[in-house]
């Protein structure tokens, strides 16, 4: 059948989306862009903020008409996030929909495509949290989307995601993620390595590795404590894969940022020095509220451990405005926060409270959404300062880049781009994102470039002479 499989979301969700694919080709379909010529929709959701859902519930009304006008045997799926919010609410809303599949059940996409096609639907969730057994990091039935990857099955450029824990126990107040992707496992690193070895083998050669807070891996072998292998030293066995050119790793958590991780990133000739740190306040009244597990000061010390052990740490935040009780002296801290980390960029989103949260049952939403909205642009306004100042401090250096594709730039490019000559798009090792004119044949290479000019969003440059 034709299977058209859209993505929103995290890059988790991105990750079991190249999973589902795999499973989807492997059992004989065929993977299409074009959702109105499908026979199969599936969104691959997300439930962190409101706006996320809205978006997949008007594809899901759209869909809903056709089938009822003149696709009937269409077949509708939700996969991931919201479908584990909602499971089986959203067929009642929804009764176009065939199927519901939660995060920890995507390994049973194909077989709920093959049902629904017999005209019968299914919904397949995760146990609640407390209603099951707690699966330990051993648990194989979760592990075995990831263990089935066929890296030949869905070609990509040269990076890929590799999963190295599911879940998050941390529960701040606003986050929907400890309830739809369950408590925190952490996978055997034997598996992780495996995984990337095949990676690298297929060509890949940039490896992100992935956790809700990534740097709390820990695998206690049949929970010994002696055994233990922490996230530092998961990193250190991944980066001894021959041929991996570079190894990144998202979200860290501010809590449990050991030096021993940061020694690890300044140790690794692989590893990048990029860190994704989201502080989500600078003020320390707010920070309680949401539950986040330290205070600015202990950030800031963070920071300054990151600059003073790995040199030219490039640094990256989140931040939610207009959390509930925000005032305008708490949005200036998380401003002030931006400017002394010297974030290269941070994404901003507003508040937004989700249903079964801590906040969402006990805090007021009581910050006005057009303040929210003010003080969502004015955070992004310092962020673009910073992020000017950080780009233009690359200026004359040479940065390794590896080219990702044609810019979106290229179409519009005055001149039309010949293979020979067009814009290229690709990333530092500090995760910059560089434009430069180059060959297409460039694509999944690692090139030099001399950086010549810099915007808030992007270095500019050209390839360095006499480069390879
Ligand atoms: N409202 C707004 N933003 C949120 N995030 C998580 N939960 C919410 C919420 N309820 C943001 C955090 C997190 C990012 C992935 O999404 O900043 O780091
Ligand atoms: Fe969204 Fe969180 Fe689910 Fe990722 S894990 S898709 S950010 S709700």
């Amino acid at each position: 059948m034709n299977v058209y499989l859209e993505t929103f979301g995290c890059q988790m969700n991105r990750l079991d989306s190249e999973l589902v694919a795999t499973q989807l080709l492997l059992a004989g379909h065929v993977l299409v862009d074009d959702r109105k010529g499908a026979d199969v929709v599936l969104y691959n959701t997300c439930s962190v903020r409101e706006h996320a859902e809205e978006k997949v519930y008007s594809r899901l009304g759209a869909d809903a008409q056709r089938k009822a006008n003149h696709r009937p045997g269409l077949i509708v799926g939700v996969l991931g996030c919201m479908a584990q919010r909602l499971g089986e609410s959203l067929r009642k809303r929804f009764p176009a929909v065939d199927i519901v599949c939660g995060p920890g059940q995507l390994g049973r996409v194909a077989g709920l495509i093959e049902k629904a096609a017999a005209g019968e639907p299914g919904v397949a969730l995760d146990p609640r949290r407390g209603e099951a057994p707690r699966a330990g990091d051993d648990d194989e039935a979760l592990d075995a989307l990831d263990v089935a990857r066929d890296p030949r099955q869905v070609p990509a450029a040269a990076q890929a995601y590799v999963r190295v824990a599911r879940g998050c126990d941390n529960f701040c107040t606003y986050c929907i993620v400890p309830f739809v992707r369950g408590p925190e496992r952490s996978r055997r690193p034997d598996r992780v390595v495996q995984e990337v070895r095949r990676l690298v083998d297929a060509g890949r050669s940039e490896v992100t590795l992935l956790g809700q807070t990534v740097n709390r891996y820990r695998y206690r072998p049949g929970g010994d404590r002696a055994g233990t292998v922490r996230f530092s030293d998961l990193l250190e066995r991944v980066a001894s894969v021959d041929g991996l050119r570079r190894l990144r790793f998202v979200t860290s958590h501010p809590v449990d940022f050991g030096d021993d991780v940061l020694e690890a990133v300044r140790d690794l000739p692989t590893v990048c020095e990029y860190l994704h740190v989201p502080p989500q306040s600078g003020s320390d009244a707010v920070l309680k509220r949401m539950k986040r597990g330290y205070t600015r000061s202990r950030y800031d010390d963070l920071v300054d451990r990151a600059r003073a052990i790995v040199p030219g740490v490039v640094l990256a935040g989140d931040f939610i405005v207009g959390f509930s009780g925000e005032t305008d002296r708490d949005h200036e801290a998380s401003a002030e926060l931006i400017r002394r980390s010297a974030f290269k960029n941070s994404f901003v989103f507003k508040y937004s409270p989700r249903p079964g949260t801590w906040a969402a049952g006990h805090l007021a939403d009581d910050v006005p959404d057009e303040v929210k909205r003010r003080r969502n642009r004015e955070l992004l306004a310092v962020q673009a300062e910073v992020s000017l100042a950080h780009h233009r401090g690359q200026v004359a250096r040479t940065v390794e880049v590896l080219v990702e594709g044609p810019s979106v730039r290229a179409a519009k490019q005055a001149a039309k781009p010949t293979p020979e000559a067009t814009q290229l798009v690709g990333r530092t090792r500090g995760d910059h994102i560089v434009h430069f004119t180059g060959s297409l044949r460039l694509v999944g290479q690692y090139v030099r470039v001399r950086v010549t000019d810099a915007t808030a969003l992007a270095l500019l440059g050209e390839r360095a002479e006499g480069a390879p």
